[in-house]
């Protein structure tokens, strides 16, 4: 049997770039203020098909559903929306202070698996409710440039636009659904059938066709109503001040009906055909979706996926192996008696120590494994050392050896290996 298409297992040297990453993305979530959050994998499908939006990919193609009891539940695509049922349930839009939370959880999409998309994904994402300041805005792209500089990446463009609100928005999908009426047999199958209910959609997809044609589609900058267009010039100001180069692109309309006002991704050239690093942008009317008085809300998510390939492409990746302080050799069944409950000690005083528990095997081959595992002591117990009531403990790296007597073993092994620490 195989892992499920699009889905991968994590082990061994991939587990330790994954670590390394992660703890660096936490961190930064730290130094911004940003709290965990953490949502069930499941959600009742309502969840992302009301948010969504019905004529997006994610929502008409990609979900996976499981149905159980008359309950149609979903495995979860994306984040925000997740986010908007949690925080609604348990009322933290209430609080009317700012909050800021972010979350690092896997999301499922079927979609047809390459380099960088997947079927299981992970996403950091990071949530800001309550604020509707462009300056909010500022803080989640700078929050975002801060996680890749932190690891280094530098290669990629800051885009960002404005895909209006309410007011101005209806104006900009007539425009549009007017325009692709007079060039309706150029577009794809899928596109034709929703020209009029979902223009915007025909703009994020990735037919060749609808692609040749939504580049000469009227812009959304020429429909923006007067605080869309402040809100925007705000928000450039701000990035300009913090000296944050971006590139102002008016195609930017992401792939999910959620969004008002700013709307934002990164590319990079590191990544291939799936170029996008992270996006996001303004939510303020997502919980009218759920039947709820809105307010305002902006957020990103970044692929883990994605990441990791814009490292390796970089050989920025440590690769980090676990090696043991201790290699603990028993020749014998009398040394396992003695060394294996001291294995037991030295783990809980926080010595990681390794013992083969097949005490018949030879020196040479103990050696060659605690070489090759790196461990920097190696402690040998056989029957000269039992008849002496000592054990040898040889530094790996100098190749000294001394020896210990049994009866102090433990306090002298604490001492020796934690002054090396
Ligand atoms: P999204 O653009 O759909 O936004 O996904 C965000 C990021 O997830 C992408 O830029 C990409 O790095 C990664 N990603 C998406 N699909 C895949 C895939 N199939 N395989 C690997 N990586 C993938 C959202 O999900 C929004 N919820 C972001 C947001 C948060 N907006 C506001 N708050």
């Amino acid at each position: 049997m195989k892992a499920v298409r699009g889905m991968h297992d994590l082990f061994g040297a991939e587990i330790a770039k994954w670590k390394f990453i992660e703890e660096n993305v936490r961190s930064v979530f730290a130094q911004f203020g940003y709290q965990e959050i953490r949502t069930p994998v499941l959600e009742h499908m309502e969840v992302f098909s009301k948010t969504v939006g019905d004529e997006t990919d994610i929502v008409e193609k990609q979900m996976y559903q499981v149905q159980k009891e008359n309950e149609s539940l979903v495995l979860r695509p994306e984040g925000t929306a997740g986010f908007m049922r949690a925080v609604l349930e348990h009322q933290l839009h209430r609080d009317s202070s700012c909050q800021r939370y972010f979350y690092y959880l896997p999301m499922f999409r079927h979609e047809r698996p390459q380099k960088g998309r997947l079927r299981q994904f992970h996403q950091f994402g990071a949530e800001l409710i309550n604020d509707s300041s462009p300056e909010a805005d500022a803080e989640m792209i700078a929050l975002l440039n801060a996680i890749y500089k932190k690891l280094g990446i530098n290669e990629y463009d800051i885009r960002i636009n404005s895909v209006g609100c309410a007011e101005c928005r209806p104006q900009f999908r007539e425009a549009l659904a007017n325009f692709f009426k007079s060039h309706l047999n150029e577009l794809c199958e899928q596109c034709q059938k929703r020209f009029e209910r979902a223009p915007m959609r025909i703009l994020d997809c990735k037919k060749e066709s609808c692609q040749a044609v939504a580049k000469s589609a009227p812009l959304i900058t020429t429909c923006l109503c007067a605080p869309c267009n402040e809100h925007h010039r705000r928000l450039k100001t701000r990035l300009e001040e913090a000296e944050l180069a971006f590139i102002d692109d008016p195609t930017i309309v992401r792939g999910l009906d959620y969004y008002s006002k700013t709307a934002f991704e990164f590319t990079s050239s590191l990544l291939g055909a799936q170029s996008a690093l992270g996006g996001g942008g303004r939510y303020d009317h997502l919980a009218t979706r759920f039947g709820e008085k809105p307010f305002p809300a902006v957020g990103f998510a970044l692929g883990m996926e994605r990441l990791v390939i814009a490292l390796e492409a970089k050989n920025s990746l440590p690769i980090l192996q676990f090696s043991p302080m201790l290699y603990l050799a028993a020749l014998g069944p009398q040394s396992l008696d003695v060394l294996f409950p001291l294995s037991l000690v030295l783990k809980e005083e926080g010595i990681t120590t390794e013992i083969p528990y097949d005490s018949g095997k030879s020196l040479k081959s103990h050696l060659k494994n605690s070489n090759r595992l790196q461990c920097k002591f190696t402690l040998i117990l056989g029957e000269d050392e039992l008849k002496k009531n000592v054990a040898a403990l040889k530094d790996m790296e100098k190749q000294t050896q001394v020896e210990i007597s049994l009866d102090h073993l433990k306090i002298e092994l604490l001492k020796r290996i934690k002054s090396e620490h």
